[in-house]
């Protein structure tokens, strides 16, 4: 058990509360805004991030927080909470049971851990920095494929894809090159998969720190590798993210650099 165990029961209850109050919102009709022509956020995504910041904010008073919903309260704490209340929001617009609650806690800038809720199929994966990852208590580990022609591989587009047709070049590379490439809709849930080797590799070009923030650390703990596509160590503030079971990432990489 390590340091930041009362950090971690606390990121994993709250991620079930916020995770109960999406399955009521998913059961019945919610209001949808749009931010931009293809990208949503509902009443659910702000209900989610009003719980999971009263709920911190009080058990960790001083603490700074960072969500997508218009979350910034930075005073200079070295604990700095990251979070996405609703990481899948097109799915769960859709009535698609794929999405996930995400929370991650930096130290001094360093992911120290992270809890991904998938309140639709119950599964809870969590890591804390040097203690193993886990999905519902058991430890997890990435898978051990070396030869990307039998990998499945996942990735994510952006909002503004309509605009900058971003990624659709290594989507198609990669198609050629593997068994598959699955778009889940949830990037949080992309790194976990990674994590507990269902996927043995995931890319997406313009992700926020509330998406990686949890998973980054999940990935690491399950012995998985993340970096961005120029192979330098995760920065979750930067917009590209490559991870994959450690045995792929040189292969994923010259597919994303290849002219
Ligand atoms: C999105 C999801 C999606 C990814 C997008 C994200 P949201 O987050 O993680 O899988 O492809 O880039 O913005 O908007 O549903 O929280
Ligand atoms: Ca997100
Ligand atoms: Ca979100």
């Amino acid at each position: 058990m390590g340091q930041y165990l009362i950090y971690l029961d606390a990121a994993k209850d709250i991620a079930q509360e916020a995770g109960t109050l999406l399955r009521e919102y998913f059961f019945k009709a919610g209001e949808i805004f749009f931010k931009g022509e293809v990208n949503l956020v509902t009443e659910a995504d702000t209900a989610a991030q009003d719980l999971i910041f009263r709920r911190l904010s009080k058990s960790f008073p001083g603490h700074d927080f960072l969500a997508e919903e218009g979350l910034k309260e930075l005073s200079g704490s070295e604990f700095r909470w990251v979070f996405d209340p609703l990481d899948g929001t097109t799915n769960f617009a859709h009535r698609f049971p794929v999405f996930s609650v995400s929370l991650g806690l930096e130290q001094r800038k360093k992911s120290v851990c992270g809890v991904v809720f998938n309140p639709m199929s119950g599964e809870m994966f969590w890591a804390e920095r040097g203690e193993g990852a886990y999905l519902n208590g058991q430890k997890i580990a990435v898978s051990k494929i070396d030869d990307l022609n039998k990998s499945l591989v996942a990735t994510g587009f952006p909002y503004d894809i309509r605009e900058t047709q971003t990624n659709m070049i290594h989507h198609d590379h990669f198609l050629l090159r593997t068994q598959g490439v699955r778009r889940c809709g949830s990037a949080a849930l992309d790194l976990c998969f990674v994590a507990c080797g269902r996927f043995d590799g995931f890319w997406e070009m313009k992700l926020n720190p509330w998406d990686t923030a949890a998973g980054a650390v999940i990935v690491e703990e399950a012995g998985g590798r993340i970096t961005d596509f120029q192979g330098r160590p995760v920065d979750i503030y930067h917009p590209e993210v490559l991870a994959t079971n450690g045995l792929l990432h040189r292969a994923m990489l010259d597919v994303l650099n290849a002219k």
